[in-house]
Protein backbone atom coordinates (compact mmCIF):
# COMPACT_ATOMS: atom_id res chain seq x y z
CA UNK A 1 0.00 0.00 0.00
CA UNK A 2 1.62 3.33 -1.21
CA UNK A 3 1.73 5.76 2.46
CA UNK A 4 1.46 9.22 1.55
CA UNK A 5 4.59 10.87 2.16
CA UNK A 6 3.82 14.56 4.61
CA UNK A 7 5.59 17.36 3.15
CA UNK A 8 7.44 17.52 6.74
CA UNK A 9 8.90 13.96 5.86
CA UNK A 10 9.92 15.15 2.71
CA UNK A 11 12.36 17.96 4.25
CA UNK A 12 13.35 15.65 7.10
CA UNK A 13 14.44 13.23 4.25
CA UNK A 14 16.16 15.77 2.67
CA UNK A 15 18.21 17.20 5.08
CA UNK A 16 18.71 13.92 6.62
CA UNK A 17 17.46 14.39 10.18
CA UNK A 18 14.45 12.85 12.37
CA UNK A 19 10.95 13.82 12.32
CA UNK A 20 11.36 15.25 16.12
CA UNK A 21 14.87 17.32 14.44
CA UNK A 22 12.82 18.96 11.79
CA UNK A 23 9.88 20.07 14.29
CA UNK A 24 12.38 21.46 16.16
CA UNK A 25 13.20 23.45 13.47
CA UNK A 26 9.47 24.03 12.48
CA UNK A 27 8.54 25.38 15.72
CA UNK A 28 11.73 27.83 16.18
CA UNK A 29 11.13 29.35 12.92
CA UNK A 30 8.14 30.20 14.17
CA UNK A 31 9.83 32.49 16.66
CA UNK A 32 11.51 33.79 13.95
CA UNK A 33 11.16 37.14 14.73
CA UNK A 34 13.46 37.91 17.05
CA UNK A 35 16.00 35.51 15.54
CA UNK A 36 15.98 37.66 12.32
CA UNK A 37 16.16 40.49 13.96
CA UNK A 38 19.49 39.09 16.02
CA UNK A 39 20.77 38.09 12.50
CA UNK A 40 20.41 41.13 11.22
CA UNK A 41 21.87 43.18 13.99
CA UNK A 42 24.89 40.37 13.73
CA UNK A 43 25.39 41.23 10.22
CA UNK A 44 24.98 44.74 9.94
CA UNK A 45 27.09 44.67 13.34
CA UNK A 46 26.44 46.73 16.49
CA UNK A 47 26.89 50.29 16.62
CA UNK A 48 30.23 51.65 18.26
CA UNK A 49 31.27 55.01 17.67
CA UNK A 50 34.88 54.50 16.57
CA UNK A 51 34.92 50.70 15.01
CA UNK A 52 31.34 50.61 13.62
CA UNK A 53 29.38 53.88 13.50
CA UNK A 54 27.16 52.81 11.46
CA UNK A 55 26.59 49.60 13.19
CA UNK A 56 23.20 49.25 14.73
CA UNK A 57 22.42 51.04 18.24
CA UNK A 58 20.74 48.02 20.80
CA UNK A 59 18.20 49.29 22.93
CA UNK A 60 16.70 45.50 22.00
CA UNK A 61 18.33 43.23 23.91
CA UNK A 62 17.51 43.23 27.55
CA UNK A 63 21.33 43.38 29.06
CA UNK A 64 22.70 45.59 31.34
CA UNK A 65 25.90 47.23 29.44
CA UNK A 66 26.91 49.24 32.38
CA UNK A 67 28.81 47.54 34.36
CA UNK A 68 31.82 45.95 32.32
CA UNK A 69 34.24 48.08 33.57
CA UNK A 70 33.37 47.40 37.86
CA UNK A 71 33.26 43.84 36.84
CA UNK A 72 36.95 43.46 34.85
CA UNK A 73 38.38 44.86 38.31
CA UNK A 74 36.75 42.18 40.22
CA UNK A 75 37.33 39.32 37.96
CA UNK A 76 40.72 40.22 38.09
CA UNK A 77 41.06 39.77 41.92
CA UNK A 78 43.56 36.68 42.84
CA UNK A 79 41.09 34.79 44.95
CA UNK A 80 38.33 34.67 41.88
CA UNK A 81 41.41 33.73 39.26
CA UNK A 82 43.00 30.94 41.36
CA UNK A 83 42.04 27.86 40.31
CA UNK A 84 41.60 24.42 42.25
CA UNK A 85 42.11 21.00 40.97
CA UNK A 86 38.25 20.34 41.96
CA UNK A 87 37.13 22.97 39.76
CA UNK A 88 38.11 21.19 36.66
CA UNK A 89 36.55 17.27 37.18
CA UNK A 90 33.29 16.18 37.57
CA UNK A 91 30.79 17.58 40.88
CA UNK A 92 27.41 17.57 41.30
CA UNK A 93 25.61 18.66 38.55
CA UNK A 94 23.06 20.66 39.88
CA UNK A 95 25.53 23.10 41.14
CA UNK A 96 28.52 22.22 44.28
CA UNK A 97 27.58 22.33 47.39
CA UNK A 98 30.04 25.30 48.15
CA UNK A 99 28.11 27.49 45.31
CA UNK A 100 24.67 26.44 46.44
CA UNK A 101 25.69 27.05 50.27
CA UNK A 102 26.76 30.89 49.06
CA UNK A 103 23.79 31.38 46.80
CA UNK A 104 21.25 30.04 50.16
CA UNK A 105 22.76 32.75 52.06
CA UNK A 106 23.27 35.56 49.31
CA UNK A 107 19.40 35.09 48.59
CA UNK A 108 18.02 34.75 52.07
CA UNK A 109 19.13 38.13 52.49
CA UNK A 110 18.07 40.07 49.29
CA UNK A 111 14.82 38.30 48.60
CA UNK A 112 14.25 38.96 52.35
CA UNK A 113 13.47 35.72 52.76
CA UNK A 114 10.61 34.55 55.27
CA UNK A 115 13.23 31.82 56.72
CA UNK A 116 16.76 30.93 55.50
CA UNK A 117 16.79 28.92 52.46
CA UNK A 118 18.48 25.64 52.51
CA UNK A 119 21.27 24.75 49.61
CA UNK A 120 19.52 21.31 49.55
CA UNK A 121 16.54 23.06 48.15
CA UNK A 122 18.55 24.78 45.57
CA UNK A 123 19.60 24.08 41.88
CA UNK A 124 21.65 25.88 39.73
CA UNK A 125 22.02 25.59 35.70
CA UNK A 126 23.17 27.53 32.00
CA UNK A 127 20.80 29.98 32.79
CA UNK A 128 17.36 31.18 33.85
CA UNK A 129 15.49 30.47 30.94
CA UNK A 130 16.93 26.53 30.11
CA UNK A 131 16.11 25.81 34.10
CA UNK A 132 12.13 27.35 33.32
CA UNK A 133 12.53 24.25 30.79
CA UNK A 134 13.67 21.86 33.42
CA UNK A 135 10.60 22.55 35.96
CA UNK A 136 8.45 22.44 33.08
CA UNK A 137 9.43 19.42 31.32
CA UNK A 138 9.02 18.26 35.59
CA UNK A 139 5.12 19.96 36.35
CA UNK A 140 3.85 19.16 32.83
CA UNK A 141 3.06 16.73 29.86
CA UNK A 142 3.98 17.96 26.27
CA UNK A 143 0.33 19.33 25.11
CA UNK A 144 -0.52 20.97 29.05
CA UNK A 145 -0.81 24.48 29.52
CA UNK A 146 1.01 26.87 31.60
CA UNK A 147 -1.06 30.86 31.79
CA UNK A 148 0.98 33.74 31.59
CA UNK A 149 0.09 37.36 32.08
CA UNK A 150 0.81 39.17 28.35
CA UNK A 151 2.73 41.17 27.50
CA UNK A 152 5.66 39.05 28.90
CA UNK A 153 9.29 38.13 28.08
CA UNK A 154 8.96 36.31 24.56
CA UNK A 155 11.67 33.62 24.87
CA UNK A 156 9.08 31.82 27.51
CA UNK A 157 7.29 30.55 24.12
CA UNK A 158 10.86 28.63 23.59
CA UNK A 159 11.74 28.28 27.31
CA UNK A 160 8.72 26.20 27.98
CA UNK A 161 7.69 25.39 24.24
CA UNK A 162 10.40 24.42 22.59
CA UNK A 163 11.10 20.91 23.93
CA UNK A 164 9.20 20.94 27.04
CA UNK A 165 6.38 21.27 24.77
CA UNK A 166 4.09 23.03 26.88
CA UNK A 167 1.76 25.72 25.55
CA UNK A 168 1.42 28.85 27.19
CA UNK A 169 -2.33 30.27 27.82
CA UNK A 170 -2.25 34.05 27.32
CA UNK A 171 -3.75 36.65 30.27
CA UNK A 172 -3.83 39.40 27.83
CA UNK A 173 -3.50 42.65 29.71
CA UNK A 174 -4.64 45.40 27.62
CA UNK A 175 -3.97 49.22 27.83
CA UNK A 176 -7.96 50.06 28.58
CA UNK A 177 -8.69 49.74 32.32
CA UNK A 178 -10.94 47.60 33.16
CA UNK A 179 -12.99 47.94 36.57
CA UNK A 180 -10.76 47.86 39.43
CA UNK A 181 -7.90 48.63 37.27
CA UNK A 182 -5.73 51.75 38.90
CA UNK A 183 -3.45 51.51 35.98
CA UNK A 184 -3.12 50.28 31.87
CA UNK A 185 -1.94 46.63 31.50
CA UNK A 186 -2.90 45.69 35.25
CA UNK A 187 -2.80 42.47 36.36
CA UNK A 188 -5.57 41.04 38.88
CA UNK A 189 -6.00 37.50 40.35
CA UNK A 190 -10.08 38.11 38.20
CA UNK A 191 -8.05 37.98 35.39
CA UNK A 192 -6.43 35.07 35.91
CA UNK A 193 -9.18 33.58 36.94
CA UNK A 194 -11.36 34.41 33.88
CA UNK A 195 -8.34 32.94 31.86
CA UNK A 196 -8.67 29.66 33.60
CA UNK A 197 -12.18 29.28 33.44
CA UNK A 198 -12.30 30.02 29.49
CA UNK A 199 -9.33 27.67 28.84
CA UNK A 200 -10.51 24.86 31.00
CA UNK A 201 -13.91 25.34 29.59
CA UNK A 202 -12.54 24.63 26.04
CA UNK A 203 -10.70 21.54 27.07
CA UNK A 204 -7.21 22.76 27.92
CA UNK A 205 -5.07 20.94 30.93
CA UNK A 206 -3.53 23.85 33.09
CA UNK A 207 -1.27 23.24 34.94
CA UNK A 208 -0.01 26.79 36.33
CA UNK A 209 0.79 29.71 35.84
CA UNK A 210 4.66 31.37 35.15
CA UNK A 211 5.04 35.27 36.66
CA UNK A 212 7.85 37.48 36.29
CA UNK A 213 8.31 39.61 39.02
CA UNK A 214 9.78 42.65 37.80
CA UNK A 215 7.86 42.63 35.33
CA UNK A 216 10.06 42.00 31.92
CA UNK A 217 8.62 44.29 29.81
CA UNK A 218 6.61 46.27 32.10
CA UNK A 219 8.51 47.24 34.68
CA UNK A 220 6.10 46.71 37.39
CA UNK A 221 6.51 45.25 40.82
CA UNK A 222 3.22 43.04 42.19
CA UNK A 223 2.50 43.82 45.46
CA UNK A 224 2.39 41.12 48.76
CA UNK A 225 -1.49 41.33 48.18
CA UNK A 226 -1.42 40.57 44.46
CA UNK A 227 0.83 37.56 44.89
CA UNK A 228 -1.06 36.12 47.72
CA UNK A 229 -4.38 36.62 45.73
CA UNK A 230 -2.77 34.38 43.01
CA UNK A 231 -1.19 32.14 45.46
CA UNK A 232 -5.00 31.48 46.95
CA UNK A 233 -6.49 31.09 43.39
CA UNK A 234 -3.80 28.42 42.63
CA UNK A 235 -3.95 26.27 45.91
CA UNK A 236 -7.50 26.39 45.02
CA UNK A 237 -6.95 24.64 41.79
CA UNK A 238 -4.06 22.78 42.85
CA UNK A 239 -2.07 24.49 39.95
CA UNK A 240 1.76 25.57 40.07
CA UNK A 241 3.75 29.00 40.14
CA UNK A 242 6.59 29.56 38.73
CA UNK A 243 7.81 32.82 39.97
CA UNK A 244 10.49 34.18 38.10
CA UNK A 245 12.44 36.88 39.96
CA UNK A 246 15.34 37.60 37.78
CA UNK A 247 15.01 41.69 38.19
CA UNK A 248 14.81 41.08 41.75
CA UNK A 249 17.53 43.19 42.07
CA UNK A 250 17.40 45.64 38.83
CA UNK A 251 15.09 48.16 40.73
CA UNK A 252 16.11 51.71 40.81
CA UNK A 253 13.25 53.02 42.64
CA UNK A 254 13.85 53.57 46.10
CA UNK A 255 10.47 54.06 47.05
CA UNK A 256 9.78 50.82 45.87
CA UNK A 257 8.88 47.61 47.92
CA UNK A 258 9.28 44.62 46.31
CA UNK A 259 7.79 41.25 47.66
CA UNK A 260 9.42 37.87 47.04
CA UNK A 261 7.81 34.92 46.83
CA UNK A 262 9.80 33.90 49.16
CA UNK A 263 9.25 36.14 52.19
CA UNK A 264 5.97 35.23 52.00
CA UNK A 265 5.82 33.95 55.41
CA UNK A 266 2.36 31.93 54.56
CA UNK A 267 2.45 30.86 51.35
CA UNK A 268 -0.39 28.07 50.94
CA UNK A 269 0.76 25.62 49.22
CA UNK A 270 4.58 25.69 49.51
CA UNK A 271 4.93 22.43 47.49
CA UNK A 272 3.84 24.12 44.20
CA UNK A 273 6.02 27.38 44.60
CA UNK A 274 9.14 27.48 42.64
CA UNK A 275 10.97 30.74 42.40
CA UNK A 276 13.24 31.44 39.44
CA UNK A 277 16.51 33.57 39.43
CA UNK A 278 20.11 34.09 37.64
CA UNK A 279 23.09 36.02 37.35
CA UNK A 280 21.97 37.35 33.42
CA UNK A 281 20.17 40.57 34.39
CA UNK A 282 20.92 41.50 38.32
CA UNK A 283 24.68 40.69 37.75
CA UNK A 284 25.05 42.32 34.57
CA UNK A 285 26.78 38.98 33.21
CA UNK A 286 24.64 37.15 30.31
CA UNK A 287 27.11 35.57 29.06
CA UNK A 288 27.89 33.32 32.38
CA UNK A 289 25.09 31.51 32.00
CA UNK A 290 23.69 30.87 35.30
CA UNK A 291 19.90 30.55 36.30
CA UNK A 292 18.89 29.38 40.12
CA UNK A 293 15.44 27.28 41.02
CA UNK A 294 14.56 27.79 44.63
CA UNK A 295 11.86 24.42 45.59
CA UNK A 296 11.09 22.70 48.31
CA UNK A 297 9.33 19.87 46.44
CA UNK A 298 11.27 16.96 46.33
CA UNK A 299 9.87 15.02 43.72
CA UNK A 300 10.65 18.54 41.05
CA UNK A 301 14.05 19.12 42.76
CA UNK A 302 14.60 14.77 41.85
CA UNK A 303 13.65 15.36 38.21
CA UNK A 304 15.96 18.48 38.04
CA UNK A 305 18.67 16.97 39.16
CA UNK A 306 18.67 14.01 36.50
CA UNK A 307 17.71 16.84 33.70
CA UNK A 308 20.32 18.80 34.88
CA UNK A 309 22.96 16.85 33.30
CA UNK A 310 22.49 18.20 29.95
CA UNK A 311 23.10 21.96 31.37
CA UNK A 312 25.79 21.85 34.03
CA UNK A 313 27.67 24.95 34.55
CA UNK A 314 31.54 24.38 34.25
CA UNK A 315 33.20 24.46 38.01
CA UNK A 316 35.44 28.01 37.19
CA UNK A 317 32.50 29.73 36.72
CA UNK A 318 30.73 28.65 39.73
CA UNK A 319 33.54 29.27 41.26
CA UNK A 320 33.70 33.22 39.93
CA UNK A 321 30.11 33.34 40.88
CA UNK A 322 30.58 32.12 44.52
CA UNK A 323 33.32 34.50 45.22
CA UNK A 324 30.90 37.31 43.71
CA UNK A 325 27.89 36.85 45.62
CA UNK A 326 30.09 36.00 49.04
CA UNK A 327 31.73 39.43 48.85
CA UNK A 328 28.75 41.41 51.01
CA UNK A 329 31.56 44.68 51.25
CA UNK A 330 31.58 45.02 47.65
CA UNK A 331 28.29 44.23 46.79
CA UNK A 332 26.91 46.74 49.01
CA UNK A 333 29.49 49.34 48.87
CA UNK A 334 30.63 49.09 44.94
CA UNK A 335 28.54 46.91 42.89
CA UNK A 336 25.00 47.70 44.09
CA UNK A 337 25.41 51.59 44.42
CA UNK A 338 27.41 52.19 41.30
CA UNK A 339 24.77 49.56 39.30
CA UNK A 340 21.56 52.06 40.82
CA UNK A 341 22.96 55.35 40.33
CA UNK A 342 24.08 54.76 36.49
CA UNK A 343 20.64 52.64 35.65
CA UNK A 344 18.90 55.81 37.10
CA UNK A 345 21.11 58.09 35.18
CA UNK A 346 20.86 56.34 31.99
CA UNK A 347 17.04 55.82 32.05
CA UNK A 348 16.51 59.73 33.13
CA UNK A 349 18.66 60.22 29.70
CA UNK A 350 15.76 58.17 27.51
CA UNK A 351 13.06 59.04 29.36
CA UNK A 352 13.71 62.99 28.73
CA UNK A 353 14.49 62.32 24.95
CA UNK A 354 11.40 60.39 25.21
CA UNK A 355 9.18 63.04 26.47
CA UNK A 356 10.64 65.56 24.43
CA UNK A 357 9.19 63.43 21.23
CA UNK A 358 5.80 63.03 22.86
CA UNK A 359 5.93 59.45 23.77
CA UNK A 360 4.38 58.38 26.88
CA UNK A 361 6.42 55.98 29.29
CA UNK A 362 5.18 53.31 31.45
CA UNK A 363 6.21 54.63 34.91
CA UNK A 364 7.57 51.95 36.45
CA UNK A 365 10.27 51.43 39.29
CA UNK A 366 12.80 48.40 37.71
CA UNK A 367 13.89 46.78 34.78
CA UNK A 368 16.32 47.46 32.33
CA UNK A 369 13.98 48.76 29.87
CA UNK A 370 11.62 51.04 29.42
CA UNK A 371 7.70 50.04 27.93
CA UNK A 372 6.98 53.17 25.38
CA UNK A 373 3.78 54.46 23.91
CA UNK A 374 4.55 54.91 19.97
CA UNK A 375 1.05 55.11 18.87
CA UNK A 376 0.80 58.60 18.14
CA UNK A 377 3.35 57.78 15.35
CA UNK A 378 1.80 55.23 14.12
CA UNK A 379 -0.92 56.19 12.01
CA UNK A 380 -3.44 54.08 11.29
CA UNK A 381 -2.86 52.14 14.52
CA UNK A 382 -2.18 48.53 13.26
CA UNK A 383 0.22 45.66 13.71
CA UNK A 384 1.26 45.98 9.79
CA UNK A 385 2.17 49.72 11.09
CA UNK A 386 4.10 48.86 14.13
CA UNK A 387 5.99 46.25 12.39
CA UNK A 388 6.71 49.46 9.73
CA UNK A 389 8.13 51.13 12.27
CA UNK A 390 10.27 48.61 13.64
CA UNK A 391 11.50 48.59 9.85
CA UNK A 392 11.90 52.39 10.06
CA UNK A 393 13.87 52.54 13.00
CA UNK A 394 16.30 49.21 11.93
CA UNK A 395 16.70 51.24 8.88
CA UNK A 396 17.79 54.09 10.71
CA UNK A 397 20.47 51.71 12.85
CA UNK A 398 18.47 51.47 16.46
CA UNK A 399 16.79 48.09 17.47
CA UNK A 400 14.25 48.21 19.58
CA UNK A 401 11.59 45.26 20.26
CA UNK A 402 8.03 46.26 19.36
CA UNK A 403 4.95 45.00 21.86
CA UNK A 404 3.28 42.11 20.03
CA UNK A 405 6.18 40.34 17.94
CA UNK A 406 8.54 40.25 20.27
CA UNK A 407 6.13 39.94 23.80
CA UNK A 408 2.80 38.78 22.60
CA UNK A 409 1.20 42.09 23.58
CA UNK A 410 -2.52 42.30 22.25
CA UNK A 411 -2.73 45.44 21.08
CA UNK A 412 -0.09 47.45 18.59
CA UNK A 413 1.99 50.84 19.53
CA UNK A 414 3.98 49.96 22.55
CA UNK A 415 7.96 49.62 22.44
CA UNK A 416 10.68 48.15 25.06
CA UNK A 417 13.43 50.19 25.06
CA UNK A 418 16.99 48.51 27.02
CA UNK A 419 18.16 51.80 28.21
CA UNK A 420 21.50 50.05 30.00
CA UNK A 421 23.94 50.94 27.25
CA UNK A 422 26.28 53.37 27.03
CA UNK A 423 25.92 56.99 27.10
CA UNK A 424 27.84 57.40 23.41
CA UNK A 425 24.95 54.76 22.00
CA UNK A 426 22.00 56.10 24.40
CA UNK A 427 22.88 59.63 22.56
CA UNK A 428 22.93 57.99 19.03
CA UNK A 429 19.98 55.68 19.55
CA UNK A 430 18.43 58.56 20.56
CA UNK A 431 18.98 60.82 17.94
CA UNK A 432 18.12 58.04 15.24
CA UNK A 433 14.64 57.70 16.58
CA UNK A 434 13.96 61.49 16.56
CA UNK A 435 15.18 61.09 13.09
CA UNK A 436 12.62 58.72 12.54
CA UNK A 437 9.95 60.27 14.53
CA UNK A 438 10.16 63.34 12.86
CA UNK A 439 9.94 61.79 9.01
CA UNK A 440 6.78 60.04 10.31
CA UNK A 441 5.52 63.60 11.68
CA UNK A 442 6.28 65.21 8.33
CA UNK A 443 5.42 62.54 5.72
CA UNK A 444 3.34 59.95 7.34
CA UNK A 445 4.39 56.35 8.48
CA UNK A 446 5.65 55.25 4.88
CA UNK A 447 6.75 51.62 4.08
CA UNK A 448 10.67 52.22 3.72
CA UNK A 449 11.63 51.64 0.11
CA UNK A 450 14.08 49.06 -0.89
CA UNK A 451 17.56 48.68 0.66
CA UNK A 452 16.15 49.08 4.14
CA UNK A 453 19.75 47.97 5.55
CA UNK A 454 21.40 51.20 4.31
CA UNK A 455 22.94 53.05 6.70
CA UNK A 456 21.83 56.01 8.04
CA UNK A 457 22.31 59.15 6.49
CA UNK A 458 24.34 60.76 9.94
CA UNK A 459 26.35 57.90 9.81
CA UNK A 460 30.00 58.39 9.33
CA UNK A 461 31.12 56.29 6.54
CA UNK A 462 34.37 54.76 7.06
CA UNK A 463 36.66 52.21 4.12
CA UNK A 464 34.37 49.31 3.48
CA UNK A 465 35.75 45.98 3.95
CA UNK A 466 34.68 42.90 2.68
CA UNK A 467 33.01 42.20 6.00
CA UNK A 468 31.02 45.62 5.81
CA UNK A 469 30.02 44.59 2.29
CA UNK A 470 29.18 40.85 3.42
CA UNK A 471 27.14 41.94 6.35
CA UNK A 472 25.28 44.97 4.16
CA UNK A 473 24.56 42.00 1.44
CA UNK A 474 23.12 39.86 4.64
CA UNK A 475 21.23 42.57 6.05
CA UNK A 476 19.61 43.41 2.89
CA UNK A 477 18.74 39.58 2.60
CA UNK A 478 17.39 39.18 5.70
CA UNK A 479 15.43 42.77 5.28
CA UNK A 480 11.76 41.53 3.58
CA UNK A 481 11.63 44.86 1.44
CA UNK A 482 14.95 44.26 -0.73
CA UNK A 483 14.16 40.50 -1.14
CA UNK A 484 10.66 41.11 -2.60
CA UNK A 485 12.23 43.67 -5.22
CA UNK A 486 15.28 41.22 -5.92
CA UNK A 487 13.67 38.24 -6.86
CA UNK A 488 15.40 36.06 -9.17
CA UNK A 489 12.54 36.47 -12.24
CA UNK A 490 12.99 39.88 -11.72
CA UNK A 491 16.54 39.85 -11.72
CA UNK A 492 16.38 37.80 -14.77
CA UNK A 493 13.78 40.01 -16.70
CA UNK A 494 16.24 43.40 -15.67
CA UNK A 495 19.34 41.30 -16.92
CA UNK A 496 18.47 38.87 -20.00
CA UNK A 497 22.58 39.39 -21.11
CA UNK A 498 23.80 37.86 -18.00
CA UNK A 499 21.05 35.47 -18.05
CA UNK A 500 22.31 34.06 -21.23
CA UNK A 501 25.94 34.28 -20.43
CA UNK A 502 25.28 32.62 -17.17
CA UNK A 503 23.26 29.86 -18.65
CA UNK A 504 26.01 29.08 -21.11
CA UNK A 505 28.05 28.75 -18.19
CA UNK A 506 26.08 26.09 -16.08
CA UNK A 507 25.83 24.34 -19.67
CA UNK A 508 29.72 24.12 -19.74
CA UNK A 509 29.80 22.67 -16.07
CA UNK A 510 26.69 19.86 -16.62
CA UNK A 511 28.62 16.45 -16.12
CA UNK A 512 31.78 17.64 -14.97
CA UNK A 513 30.99 17.59 -11.12
CA UNK A 514 31.32 15.00 -7.88
CA UNK A 515 29.93 11.27 -8.08
C1 LIG B 1 12.02 37.43 32.55
C2 LIG B 1 13.17 36.65 32.02
N1 LIG B 1 13.37 35.41 32.45
C3 LIG B 1 14.39 34.67 31.98
C4 LIG B 1 15.27 35.16 31.04
C5 LIG B 1 16.39 34.29 30.53
O1 LIG B 1 17.49 34.42 31.36
P1 LIG B 1 18.86 33.62 31.09
O2 LIG B 1 19.67 34.45 30.17
O3 LIG B 1 19.48 33.46 32.45
O4 LIG B 1 18.49 32.30 30.49
C6 LIG B 1 15.08 36.46 30.57
C7 LIG B 1 15.99 37.02 29.52
O5 LIG B 1 15.68 37.97 28.84
C8 LIG B 1 14.02 37.23 31.07
O6 LIG B 1 13.81 38.49 30.67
Amino acid sequence: MAVAVHPKDVASQEFMISRRGQKICDDFARGAFLANAGARLMSQGYFDSISKPKGIVDFGVSENKLMFDVFEKKLAEPKIQKLAPHMLFYDVMAGNMRFRGALAEFLTERLNAAKPLDPKNLRVCNGAGPMMELVATSIGDPGDCLMMPMPCYGGVFWDVGGRAEIEVVPVHLTSKMEEGDTRPFQLTAKKIEDTYNKATAEGKKIVGILLINPHNPLGDIYSAELIMDILNFCHKHSLHVIMDEIYMMSIFDTEAKYTSVLSLPNIPDPQRVHMVWGFAKDFCMSGMRCGVLYSVNEAVNKAVDALVYFNMIPGPIQHILTEIVLDKEWLDKVFIPTKYSRMREARSYMCDKLSALGIPVRKSPSGLYIWADFRKYIQPLTPENELVLFEKFMDAGVYLTPGIEAFNCGEPGYFRMVFTVYRDHLEVGMERIAAVLKDCAENGLTKPQGANAEAPASANVKEESLEDLLGLLQGRISSSGWLEETRTQNWATQNPEALEQFKQAMKSQEGSGDK
